[in-house]
């Protein structure tokens, strides 16, 4: 009898003095688990005569089930002081900053440029990107065979026997059959961008992607010149890359646009080749049967070699490859 007042004592001791749930399941163990203290002193009643084991029994019993009861006592008061431990808030603490989403660079590219078209009184037009070969091509002033095609590697689409009146589709190669579906459509005088995904069967390489983003720009009226690009694009290229940005114009050649351009930036030392762009080619505007005196500038530059100007992002294919450590650095 004793022993138990002495057992039923220390274990008491020991449960109030458990200061985490750890060591509380560990005074568990040590009493109540397979080899216990009160699990061998049950299993030692068989060795009792019938009548001691009964009076054992009971009072064993009773201290197993006192044990039971203050260990829940305790664990769920340590439980409360854990929880409190864990949502214990620090109004004086310094917070710790969560990651929230935010706009891929490329996103946040094409934001800006379309900001800064709006601002000069562009609208946004937006085309498909699935595209007939007549628009990708031949209305541009490139019939088939036209060794200007092989500028743009193409991938065909197969279409059902229903749509095949409409000639070949394919993914557009550039955002530019949208002047030639935008001017059926308009008259002028107008001036758009085109943003939008362009695709190309193309070799990867560290400036090469099969797949990018172009934004085309068309203004049209009957006396628009060469002359209000280079203040359009002037105006664009100082808002992006800010007042000392330089850049030039040198000679180039597109079928749809005579004279053609390519329009470079000059960073850090280097040029670095931005657009393509120029007057509109007479078959062009012949193609939407506009009047043969009208004038119109076009442009079309890759969203991503702006990005990566102004970024400093050394290869294009880190933009398509879903890593958050890049992208991260945009927010
Ligand atoms: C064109 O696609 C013409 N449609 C641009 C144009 C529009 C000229 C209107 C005249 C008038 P080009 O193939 O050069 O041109 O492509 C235009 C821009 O897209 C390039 O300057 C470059 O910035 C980007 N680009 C071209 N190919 C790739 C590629 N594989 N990966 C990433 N960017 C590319």
């Amino acid at each position: 009898m004793h022993d138990l007042h002495e057992l039923k004592r220390r274990a008491g001791e020991a449960i109030a003095q458990a200061k985490t749930l750890d060591a509380l399941e560990a005074v568990r163990v040590a009493y109540l688990g397979r080899k216990g203290v009160l699990t061998e002193l049950l299993r030692g009643l068989k060795e009792l005569s019938l009548e001691a084991r009964k009076t054992a029994g009971a009072e064993l019993n009773a201290l197993r089930s006192h044990f039971e009861e203050i260990i829940a006592q305790r664990r769920g008061q340590l439980s409360v002081a854990a929880a409190k431990h864990v949502f214990m808030f620090d109004p004086t603490k310094p917070g710790t900053k969560a990651h929230t989403g935010s706009l891929h660079p490329l996103s946040q590219i094409d934001e800006m440029i379309r900001s800064i078209f709006i601002s000069m009184n562009f609208s946004v037009v937006e085309g498909s990107e699935a595209e007939r070969e007549f628009y990708n091509f031949d209305a541009l002033n490139i019939p088939p065979n036209h060794p200007a095609r092989d500028m743009w590697d193409t991938f065909w689409l197969k279409v059902p026997e229903h749509n095949r009146k409409l000639g070949r589709w394919l993914l557009r190669t550039h955002t530019s059959p949208m002047q030639i579906r935008y001017m059926e459509q308009h008259k002028p005088p107008f001036q758009i961008i085109v943003p939008g995904r362009v695709f190309r069967y193309e070799a990867l390489d560290a400036s090469h992607e099969f797949n990018f983003s172009q934004v085309e720009g068309l203004m049209v009226g009957s006396d628009v010149t060469l002359s209000h690009f280079k203040f359009i694009i002037e105006t664009f290229l100082k808002r992006l890359f800010g007042d000392q940005v330089m850049f030039r114009f040198r000679p180039s050649y597109f079928p749809f646009v005579e004279p053609g351009v390519e329009v470079d930036v000059k960073l850090k030392g280097s040029w670095l080749e931005l657009m393509g762009a120029g007057m509109v080619h007479h078959r062009v505007f012949d193609a939407v049967h506009y009047d043969p005196n009208m004038q119109g500038f076009a442009f079309g530059m890759g969203l991503e070699r702006l990005a990566m100007i102004l970024y400093n992002i050394p290869d294009i294919r880190l933009f398509y490859m879903g890593d958050v450590r890049f992208t991260r650095q945009f927010s």
